[in-house]
């Protein structure tokens, strides 16, 4: 049996009045790569803000290789291996590429630290060109390689990524799909959440299907791309 890493369990996000999240439960298991598909509004950045803690629970519960995330602090994530590229990139605009690197390994002693920038900017040779740029002044596709190298500093074993292609170019869609394969045929657990749902059926190896704060569907990517109703809400007239 694979080891669950990430358990979701009967989960529940409001805001207010708003219910964005409704009593949804999933599971990540080790080297998979699972994707969460559905349109906007449906509750899937609620759903992994309240996994990383950056939103409150409201009911339910969230476990990661058997530690209750709710309870461990901003900075104890990364030293249990999990990390998220959220939404939007988010890159630190005033500060160089290098400097938003070494924010991504700020729990890391300075020696790995080190090490890891070498790593990332040598995996990502477009960031290695402009180390002392600063990150506003970089182009989308870049900044969003950036996103996803500050997200790898910690070298994680979990990796979170909220709509990694939004906005980019078709080729630099296909570079971003072609790093989130490679990461997971490094051994990389990863949970994708994408507004591409072809290319994200593609690589990834099971689905969940979120509609209005609720679980729809789940089941395997590769069944799932082939299915007549996905087909006709998500992927358009094929
Ligand atoms: N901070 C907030 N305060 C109030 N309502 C919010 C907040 N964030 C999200 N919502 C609402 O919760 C619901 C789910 O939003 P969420 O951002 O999780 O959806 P999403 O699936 O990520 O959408 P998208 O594909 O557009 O990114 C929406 O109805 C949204 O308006
Ligand atoms: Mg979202």
């Amino acid at each position: 049996m694979k080891n669950t890493l990430l358990n979701v369990d009967q989960l529940e996000v409001s805001y207010g009045p708003v219910k964005a999240v409704q009593n949804i439960s999933f599971q990540v298991n080790e080297g998979e790569l699972v994707t969460i598909i559905g349109a906007n509004g449906a509750g899937k950045t609620s759903t992994l803000n309240a996994i990383m803690g950056l939103t409150d629970i409201s009911a339910g519960k969230v476990e990661f290789n058997g530690n209750d995330l709710a309870k461990s602090s901003v900075e104890a994530k990364p030293k249990l291996g999990i990390v998220m590229s959220p939404e939007g990139r988010r890159v630190f605009a005033d500060l160089t590429v290098k400097e938003n690197l070494i924010a991504g390994g700020i729990t890391l002693p300075k020696a790995k630290c080190d090490v890891r920038l070498d790593e990332m900017v040598k995996r990502f040779p477009i960031l290695g060109e402009r180390v002392n740029q600063e990150a506003g002044t970089l182009s989308g596709g870049e900044q969003q390689m950036l996103a996803i190298a500050r997200a790898l500093m910690i070298g994680p074993k979990f990796l979170i990524l909220d709509e990694p292609s939004l906005g980019l170019a078709p080729k630099i869609v296909t570079q971003v799909f072609e790093l989130i394969s490679e990461l997971h045929q490094e051994g990389v657990t990863i949970l994708l959440v994408e507004q591409n749902v072809k290319k994200s059926l593609a690589v990834a190896d099971r689905a969940y299907v979120m509609e209005l704060g609720h679980i729809v569907r789940e089941g395997r990517a590769a069944d799932l791309s082939q299915d007549k109703k996905i087909h006709e809400a998500y992927l358009g007239a094929a």
